[in-house]
């Protein structure tokens, strides 16, 4: 196998993990995501899937245009014509790659592509040699690998080698593995396929028995030298592969396994709040590296040892994460030199004109709240950056609810240069306003989930609203934020409809529904 003498983190945050529902992203939102994977430090982005719409290949090629440092990679079916895209796609960048798949389960062969072994051997080496005529770099993947039968995995891995690909993937497409069993998978088949040395073994692992992460270390362990995670470990189903969580084990009990990875780890967590952000998938408080409580002690016993000696309850220094303290910096006499500082330290650089803007909002934030934290100024910026893009837009909202009293909403909204106003009653406040909404702009989406969560601490902290809304067999997600939490949903609300009214205001892709894989 291709000697390495470091682990290889193939991100796809924006092909597998964009694949989560409701986890769409916009062209700029991919951009802006890849940009901050290239700062991580990760070896290889997989942008997307460009044969499965135009938006997908446009996305990829300017990601492959744009963004430096990362090899850029496109996912291609064995097919000639999936094959042409994705090289059309990543060409534009320094360092290109090709990924083609088919599956090598007999379940997927027989029930599924209705071959055979011997037609897909044929069709994986075709592929292979094909993608090879564009570029050298090209990765294979046995889909449903962990279900294949071993001997014939091990054919199609010596095949494909043979047929040039430079790195070859054997992933667990349904998280059916267990530790033990894929990391001993792996060791055997470096052990058997002759022409291993050829190639980079690499490892794909969802998490639906939970178990993503481990197995991707057994492999590791087992020799394999590319592991296949995304950001906050979003995926298709339970997920895949969390990256901050393969790449601080590794980092961590590097007593153990005696190498690491390229990535910056005080990257991570700005990687992990801008995912979260962009494709509105709350990060649960208690997950493992970037969760809000992952270097939180409670128990008296546990701040005690902290204060003492950090490492008697922390294996990890938040800061080697980038998690810092949230410091009570800023309160309505700070000025706008105080805000940009504290801005520029959490990575957000904006113009003049934009600081002016946020200024304004800053301080009616910190009339209403004695200390503005750090996450409050990020939901600010965040909040400002929504709407600049937005169609409809909050102007007014009023609501009355109680016992005894049937909850009524008046919204006020803004759409360009008109404004446009409506009352309606619901179950509660939230219920009432977004029938209000649905009224204005004539579009009534299914309300799918609804969380609301603090940003952060003190009774006067500012609430978060997330939803996920269906509408027409699209899935989107919106976002909000207020210390009144009716109004933190009405722009949640908004901030939905207006990507449905921005999707449906591009160019029609018919007959080109997104192929997930
Ligand atoms: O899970 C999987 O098998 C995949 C392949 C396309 C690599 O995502
Ligand atoms: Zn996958």
């Amino acid at each position: 196998m291709t000697k390495s003498d470091k682990v290889l983190i193939f991100d796809t945050t924006l092909r597998d993990g964009e694949q989560s529902p409701g986890a769409s992203l916009n062209m700029q939102e991919k951009l802006q995501a890849a940009r901050q994977l290239a700062e991580l430090g990760v070896d290889v982005i997989e942008a997307g899937f460009p044969v499965s719409s135009p938006g997908d290949f446009e996305a990829v090629r300017r990601i492959a245009k744009e963004v430096k440092g990362p090899e850029i990679c496109g996912l291609s079916r064995a097919v000639k014509g999936d094959i042409d895209a994705c090289w059309n796609a990543v060409k534009p960048a320094k360092k290109p790659r090709i990924h083609t798949f088919i599956a090598t389960s007999d379940l997927h062969i027989e029930r599924k592509l209705k071959m055979t072994r011997s037609q897909v051997l044929e069709r994986a080496v075709e592929a292979v040699r094909y993608a090879k005529k564009f570029t050298n770099n090209v990765e294979f993947s046995a889909e449903d690998a962990v279900r294949s039968d071993f001997g014939y995995l091990c054919q199609v891995v010596e095949a494909v080698i043979d047929a040039g690909a430079t790195t070859v993937n054997i992933p667990d497409t349904v998280g059916y593995a267990i530790p033990l069993e894929y990391g001993d998978m792996i060791r055997r088949l470096i052990q058997r396929v002759p022409n291993v040395h050829k190639a980079v073994i690499s490892v794909h692992c969802h998490n639906d028995l939970g178990l993503a992460v481990a197995n991707s270390l057994a492999a590791v362990a087992a020799g394999a030298r590319q592991v296949e995670c995304t950001v906050n470990g979003i995926g298709e189903r339970a997920g895949n592969a969390s990256l901050e969580e393969l790449v601080m084990a590794l980092k961590t009990r590097r007593d153990l396994f005696g190498i690491g990875t390229g990535i910056r780890t005080q990257e991570i967590a700005k990687a992990s709040r801008l995912v979260s952000k962009l494709t509105g998938m709350v990060v649960q408080p208690n997950k493992a590296i970037v969760g809000t409580n992952a270097f939180a002690h409670s128990s008296g016993i546990h701040q005690d040892g902290v204060i003492k000696y950090r490492t008697t309850y922390e294996i990890m220094n938040p800061e080697d994460v980038g998690i810092e303290e949230s410091t009570l910096l800023l309160t309505a006499r700070s000025g706008r030199n105080g805000v940009n500082n504290r801005l520029k330290h959490l990575g957000y650089h904006i113009s003049a004109k934009a600081l002016e803007k946020l200024f304004e909002e800053f301080k009616a934030l910190a009339d209403k709240k004695k200390y503005v934290f750090d996450d409050d100024l990020i939901a600010l910026v965040e909040e400002e950056g929504r709407s600049q893009t937005e169609t409809y837009s909050l102007v007014y909202l009023n609501t009355s609810s109680g016992t005894g009293v049937v909850p009524t909403a008046t919204i006020r909204v803004q759409k360009k240069d008109e404004v446009l106003q409506e009352a309606a009653c619901g179950d509660g406040p939230v219920d009432a306003a977004y029938r209000a909404i649905d009224k204005i702009t004539g579009v009534k989406p299914k309300l799918l989930d609804y969380t609301l969560r603090s940003v952060s601490s003190g009774k006067d902290a500012q609430g978060e609203v997330l939803v996920k809304v269906e509408h027409g067999g699209m899935i989107v997600s919106g976002k909000g934020t207020s210390t009144d939490i009716i109004e933190a949903s009405a722009k949640a609300y908004l901030n939905a409809l207006n990507k449905i009214a921005a999707s449906s205001s591009r160019p029609s892709k018919a007959g080109t529904v997104k192929e997930r894989i």
